[in-house]
């Protein structure tokens, strides 16, 4: 369930991990899929005839000469996908937005602009990160650009960019950490699952001591779930742009029951319904699939969202599955028929997470939007109850408390936060995360919080208090990458830029 695993690799330990995967997997596929599967962002405002006439700038400083450049040697690691640094440069307009620090160009004045001040190497990391600088005179092209306004496209310029890729030849030095991609209490609270890089690991929640480590998941285990009787677990994955991967074991025995493939992109969200006779898988290939788990056999694909769809979730009943997708829709299915009952379209921005109320009349969704959204469910449709502009940044996880009172998110501006579920109002924080949590699990009984980051600490809070009680530590060995050729790049030589920088 932690879609922001591929999408933002914003530290300098995570690009290296990346660079692992990479070599192992073939990364340079899947920044292709990611930029062929962005969403076309709207045209730019303020690139009116007035506008680009008033200043027309040169040829050589260009916002096209500027694009080239960016297109060639950033791309890869800023598309709307990788979205490294929070900072997409898809078209002028996420261009101006800027990424995790606000605007990166300040038109008019290139010495002011954090884009220049990094490919300069004035702000660490320097970028491309990882990579050879830019020259003096792509650099040069870039400031004039700046300097002279940074204008938009001119009218019959193309506004979005084109994927043209250079993939980034960056060497992993050093031992890395996995993140944690996804973190599940079982249904009796005795053990907490933690997906990671081709691994899960079952902790005693109490002690947070490893009991067992599941191995042979294809890549990074973005979702994991127990069979409603604990007797099973099952972690969804794969290799992105190729193919997504289910693995179920048996908890007893250890062995693996079932690997399921048909999804042609990772699996982003994996659920057991709660007869535990089907399992619903959420891919970036814009399909829902539902299993049976006896036979490892798919039963049918659900096919209407027009984006990746990055949350699955079962209702207390069964009956309904919903979705939750970049495409900014959550929907609603009928598990029996596999028909789409409705779509609830009040998202501003793609949905990373959802999760149902516990009486199952309502759903919580959140993402990109920085909102929570609660609505009303009906078999005929859903009503809007409650939105909120609930964080600073974009929403990575939503979860409601098994009794119903509480939904806590998770947010990529470093917090997690508890809300009176039936007014959104706050009731307490956990601030100061060391990085962002992409995974939260809630145990059944109400009393535990567990939080998986992704630095690859994992913490267990108490709920009423938000004290720690476990950790922060370390979910899993630390990965070392398989090839040690190269010269000494950046990436490994600087130290973590957010410590350095905020
Ligand atoms: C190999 C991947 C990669 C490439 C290529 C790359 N970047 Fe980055 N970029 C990153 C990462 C990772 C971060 C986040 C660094 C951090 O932790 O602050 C980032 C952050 C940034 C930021 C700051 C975003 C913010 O608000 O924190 C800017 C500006 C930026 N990059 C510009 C560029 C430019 C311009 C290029 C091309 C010349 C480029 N990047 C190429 C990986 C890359």
């Amino acid at each position: 369930m932690s879609n922001f695993i591929f999408q933002s690799w914003n530290f300098k330990s995570q690009i290296s991990f990346l660079v692992v995967a990479a070599l192992a997997t073939g990364f340079g596929i899947v920044l292709q899929s990611r930029i062929g599967n962005a969403a076309p962002k709207p045209a730019p405002e303020g690139t009116d005839a007035h506008a680009a006439s008033a200043a027309t700038p040169s040829n050589s400083d260009s916002y096209q000469a500027v694009v080239t450049i960016l297109q060639q040697k950033c791309f890869a690691c800023h598309s709307s996908a990788a979205k490294m640094g929070g900072f997409v440069m898809e078209s002028y307009q996420t261009l101006m937005k800027g990424g995790k620090h606000g605007a990166e160009i300040v038109p008019g004045n290139s010495a002011k602009s954090r884009l220049v001040l990094m490919v300069e190497g004035t702000v660490q990391p320097r970028m491309p990160f990882g990579g050879n600088p830019l020259s003096a005179a792509e650099i040069a092209t870039i400031k004039r650009w700046i300097d002279a306004g940074a204008k938009g496209p001119a009218p019959g310029e193309a506004a979005t960019l084109k994927p043209k890729l250079n993939i980034p030849d960056i060497k992993p030095q050093v031992p890395e950490n996995s993140p944690v991609g996804s973190v599940a209490f079982s249904p009796d609270g005795k053990l907490l699952a933690v997906g990671g890089y081709k691994e899960v690991r079952l902790m005693d929640p109490v002690t947070g001591k490893v009991l067992k480590t599941l191995t042979g998941a294809a890549g990074m285990v973005r979702s994991v779930a127990f069979s409603p009787d604990g007797k099973e677990l099952v972690a969804g994955g794969g290799l992105c742009q190729r193919w997504g991967e289910i693995k179920l074991w048996d908890l007893q025995t250890d062995k693996l029951l079932q690997t399921m493939q048909g999804h042609h992109d990772c699996i982003y969200s994996v659920a057991f319904s709660p007869d535990g006779k089907l399992l619903a898988s959420g891919s970036y290939d814009k399909l829902i699939k539902l299993w049976n788990p006896a036979t490892g056999k798919e039963v049918r694909t659900l096919k209407d969202h027009i984006d990746a769809v990055f949350a699955v979730a079962f209702s207390p009943d069964g009956k309904w599955l919903a979705s939750g997708s970049q495409d900014r829709t959550v929907k609603i299915w009928d598990v029996a028929s596999g028909e789409r009952l409705y779509t609830l379209s009040d998202p501003l921005d793609g949905i990373n997470s959802i999760a149902f109320s516990p009486s199952g009349n309502q759903i919580a969704a959140a993402g990109y939007d920085k909102l929570i959204y609660v609505w009303n469910l009906t078999a005929k449709g859903g009503t809007l109850a409650q939105s909120l502009i609930a964080d600073e940044d974009s929403i990575l996880q939503i979860a409601w408390s098994p009794d119903g009172k509480e939904i806590i998110t998770s947010s990529a501006d470093g917090s997690i936060r508890i809300r009176d579920a039936a007014t959104l109002n706050p009731l307490g924080m956990i601030g100061n995360q060391s990085d962002w949590v992409e995974a939260l699990s809630i145990s059944r009984d109400g009393k535990w919080l567990a939080a998986g980051r992704y630095d690859g600490t994992l913490s267990i809070y108490r709920m009423g208090s938000l004290q720690q009680v476990v950790g922060p530590l370390l979910a899993f060995q630390p990965y070392l990458p398989p090839q040690r050729t190269g010269r000494v790049t950046t990436a490994q030589a600087t130290t973590h830029p957010r410590r350095t920088e905020n």
